[in-house]
């Protein structure tokens, strides 16, 4: 079982400030859970997580050499992340900034695990925009008109980012339109996805989606 981070140094005060884990969270820690002994085989050893969490680490951590990064675009989800490691007596490789922009081309085809749980709440282009300039709450749930504004950038750097046999994990609403984002993928990028979990959390239908390179899927 992937344990479940201690996060007991977290007051009311970073909720505030910080997404608190909530059904999206727990069913891609699920999902990964399930998916532990495919990424064991395809000996996963550099994860980057965007929009910061804390699961494979914890995970791994005695497993062998893994190398975690992740990225917000919140300061104080970092601030929050860096303390959580320790709380936790692990290293995080944390870095304050806008997707995977803070890594130029260093991570070319080098990435086995990517996961995102985006901002993915349909809401006004201003509302998304504003989120996204103050860097504050608001960005862990403003998408834009279809939800899909965050989400769609970081679409476009995959294949960049994704060794032959890495895997993208995503997590997305119903209103984001599913079956478009895995049409856009392949279509646009090469990578075959599927729903490999979901689940009805109050008003929200969730997704988890795995790509994988279309070449690759024989393997997965
Ligand atoms: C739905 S929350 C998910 C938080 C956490 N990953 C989880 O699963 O509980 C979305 C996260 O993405 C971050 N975020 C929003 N826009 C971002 C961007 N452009 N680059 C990096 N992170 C971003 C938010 O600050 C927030 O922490």
């Amino acid at each position: 079982m992937i344990p479940t981070p201690d996060l007991s140094h977290l007051t009311s005060q970073d909720y505030d400030q910080v997404y608190e884990p909530a059904e999206d969270t727990f069913l891609l820690l699920d999902a990964l859970e399930e998916d532990a002994k495919n990424l064991r085989d395809i000996n996963a050893c550099v994860c980057l997580e965007v929009g910061i969490r804390l699961c494979l680490e914890l995970y791994w951590k005695n497993s062998w050499p893994f190398l975690y990064l992740c990225t917000d675009i919140n300061p104080h989800a970092c601030k929050c992340t860096v303390l959580t490691g320790k709380q936790n007596h692990i290293d995080l490789n944390v870095v304050n900034g806008s997707l995977v922009a803070p890594f130029g081309t260093r991570l070319a085809n080098n990435v086995d695990v990517l996961l995102f749980n985006p901002p993915y709440v349909p809401t006004s282009e201003e509302e998304v925009s504003d989120a996204q300039l103050s860097r504050e709450l608001g960005g862990s749930w403003a998408g834009g008109s279809d939800g899909m504004r965050i989400t769609n950038v970081l679409l476009g750097r995959v294949e960049g980012l994704l060794s032959p046999e890495g895997r993208f994990y995503l997590v997305a609403l119903k209103q984001n339109n599913v079956p478009q984002i895995v049409d856009t993928m392949r279509q646009k990028y090469g990578f075959l996805g599927e729903v490999v979990l979901q689940r009805r959390a109050g008003r929200e239908h969730l997704f988890i989606i795995r790509f994988v390179r279309e070449s690759k899927n024989s393997s997965s």
